[in-house]
């Protein structure tokens, strides 16, 4: 699992280029890579656009944004004090919520240690990291160890309600790997008052569309292994995420929120779907 693991590391400077194109980021978390994938990629998006076909930008930033959303409605409800991005990559997403909430938020990005080791290096060197905002090394698939989310939640405040995000990671994990996981981000949340998790998630329905096929197995050549559809409906991730642990599961539509959050819908937007699940604490 772990070679599987750093083989989806490259997505991060590709999705990373696609926040800062769209003024989501900072030009200090553009990395080489992901100006070169970009640029490859470019001919085929136009090509895509021009067509009417569905484009990977158009799930990337509804799911980004989404996200954003939900953080910021838990963030402000005074749900959630502190968060952890498992899986971070180049997201510029602690960078923006810190600037934003300040002192009043603690904010983890935490990714494999290569990565990690990066993107602290990236921040630091641009003078982006502030107090309460820190970058550490986590393998999401670890049940213990130093690389372990429970020992990360340890260093935290039990009296905070606390995020959990994935954003990019539970489509290239199985499905026994992904119950997994949740399961272990369940217990974590089930100890802090508050507990959020936050991911997007590709179905099956809603992702049989040809040119969505096609990009799935273009990510599954970009990952080298496959891209991964655990369920049919929306119903069954829900249950899912119940057996997990994981209560009180909706998964969001782009479709639904286009207008909240002024989402001009791009074809393929509606593609991904956005999961909120609090645990029952
Ligand atoms: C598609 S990128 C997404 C990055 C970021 N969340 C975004 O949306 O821009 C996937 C990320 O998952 C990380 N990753 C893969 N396996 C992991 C694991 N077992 N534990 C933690 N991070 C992992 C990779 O290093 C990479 O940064």
């Amino acid at each position: 699992m772990a070679r599987s693991s750093a083989a989806i590391s490259p997505t991060a400077h590709y999705t990373g280029y696609t926040w800062y194109e769209h003024g989501l980021s900072h030009p200090a978390l553009v990395t080489p890579q992901g100006r070169l994938m970009h640029g490859a990629l470019k001919p085929l998006h136009m090509l895509a656009n021009m067509a009417g076909a569905p484009t990977l930008q158009a799930f990337l930033l509804a799911r980004h944004r989404m996200i954003d959303m939900a953080l910021t409605h838990a963030i402000e409800e005074g749900r959630v004090s502190q968060v952890i991005e498992v899986a971070a990559g180049l997201s510029p997403r602690g960078w923006r919520f810190k600037q934003r909430h300040g002192d009043r938020l603690r904010y983890i990005e935490a990714d494999l240690p290569d990565m990690a080791q990066r993107k602290s290096q990236l921040l630091r060197q641009a003078g982006l990291l502030t107090p309460g905002h820190e970058v550490v090394p986590l393998d999401a698939l670890a049940d213990e160890g130093p690389l372990s989310l429970s020992a990360l939640a340890g260093t935290l405040d039990p009296a905070q309600g606390t995020a959990i995000i994935t954003e990019g990671l539970v489509n290239y994990f199985d499905t026994p790997t992904v119950m997994g996981m949740w399961g272990r981000f369940a217990k974590v949340l089930g100890g802090f008052p508050h507990g959020l998790y936050l991911s997007d998630i590709h179905l099956i329905q809603g992702n049989q569309h040809a040119g969505i096929t096609g990009f799935k197995a273009l990510l599954s050549t970009f990952v080298k292994g496959r891209v991964h559809l655990h369920f049919d409906t929306e119903d069954q991730a829900i249950q899912a995420l119940r057996q997990a642990g994981l209560e009180h599961a909706v998964l969001r539509a782009p479709k639904a929120v286009a207008n909240e959050l002024g989402l001009a819908l791009q074809p393929g937007a509606n593609a991904v779907r956005v999961i909120e699940a609090r645990t029952p604490n």
